[in-house]
C-alpha cells in the first residue's frame, strides 16, 4: 500500500494539519504491512505556477513538444507520476481565506492534465477521470467553524472544492476531517483536535 502525503501548511511549528497527518501515518503505518509513503510539502516548496510554454506544452501531443515545452512540464510530470504512484492520498490543507492555500492550488494547477489525470471526449462532451483506486482524506484546520450546519457554511470553498476536484479526477473515496474552532477559543479548539485524533485513529485502522 503506496501513500503520498500532501503538506500545504505553511507553518512547520504549530501546525495542527502537520501534527495531525504524522500521528495518523503512524498508526496507519502499524495497521498495514508493507507500506511505502512519500510526502510533498506544498507548503514549504510550492511548486511553480503554469505559465504560456507550460500551456501550451500541455496542449502540444507528447510527440510533437520541443525540447523547451518538455522541460517546461518537467516537474509537472514528476509530480503526476507521483500522485498516480500512490494508492492512498493524505492531503493536509489548511483553509486559506475561505480556500486551499495557494501553494495547494498550484499544485493542483500542475497534476490537474488533460490526458493525465483526466481525458474529455468531445463527440459526448464528457470527462474521464484518470487517477482511479485511490482514497484520499483530508485533514483541513481552520479558525472558523465552516463544517456543514454552521452560520459560515457557505463560506467553505476549501474542502468542498477539493472533493468536487478530486472526483473530477477520478477519486470518489474521500474522507474530510475538517479541525474547526471558534477564532482563538483554546478550548473549543482542543477539542476539536482530540475529536479529530479520534475520527483520524478509526479511519486509520482500516483505510
Ligand atoms: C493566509 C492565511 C489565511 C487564513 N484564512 C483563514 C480563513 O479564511 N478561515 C479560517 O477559518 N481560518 C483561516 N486561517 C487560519 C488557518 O486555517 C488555521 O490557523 C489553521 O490551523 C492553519 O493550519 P495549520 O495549523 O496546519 O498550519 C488562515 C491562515 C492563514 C495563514
Amino acid at each position: 500500500m503506496k501513500l503520498l502525503e500532501i503538506q500545504s501548511s505553511v507553518r512547520q511549528e504549530g501546525s495542527i494539519s502537520r501534527a495531525l497527518s504524522a500521528e495518523f501515518i503512524q498508526v496507519w503505518q502499524m495497521s498495514h504491512s508493507n507500506t511505502d509513503c512519500k510526502m510533498r510539502d506544498v507548503g514549504i516548496n510550492p511548486p511553480a505556477h503554469p505559465t504560456a510554454l507550460w500551456t501550451q506544452a500541455n496542449y502540444t501531443p507528447q510527440e510533437m513538444r520541443s525540447l523547451s515545452m518538455i522541460a517546461a512540464l518537467a516537474d509537472s510530470e514528476t509530480l503526476i507520476e507521483e500522485l498516480l504512484w500512490a494508492d492512498r492520498l493524505l492531503l493536509g490543507v489548511p483553509m486559506y481565506n475561505f480556500s486551499v492555500p495557494s501553494t495547494f492550488k498550484a499544485y493542483l494547477d500542475n497534476v490537474v492534465r488533460i490526458n493525465r489525470t483526466f481525458s474529455f471526449d468531445p463527440t459526448t462532451y464528457t470527462f474521464k477521470g484518470l487517477a482511479t483506486s485511490k482514497k484520499a482524506l483530508i485533514i483541513t484546520p481552520s479558525a472558523g467553524n465552516f463544517v456543514v450546519g454552521t452560520d459560515l457554511d457557505h463560506m467553505n470553498f476549501c474542502d468542498t472544492y477539493l472533493r468536487s476536484l478530486l472526483k473530477f479526477i477520478g477519486i470518489d473515496d474521500i474522507t474530510v476531517v475538517p479541525v474547526p474552532d471558534q477564532f482563538m477559543a483554546d478550548e473549543i479548539r482542543q477539542a476539536e483536535i482530540a475529536k479529530a485524533r479520534t475520527r483520524l485513529m478509526e479511519v486509520a485502522t482500516d483505510w
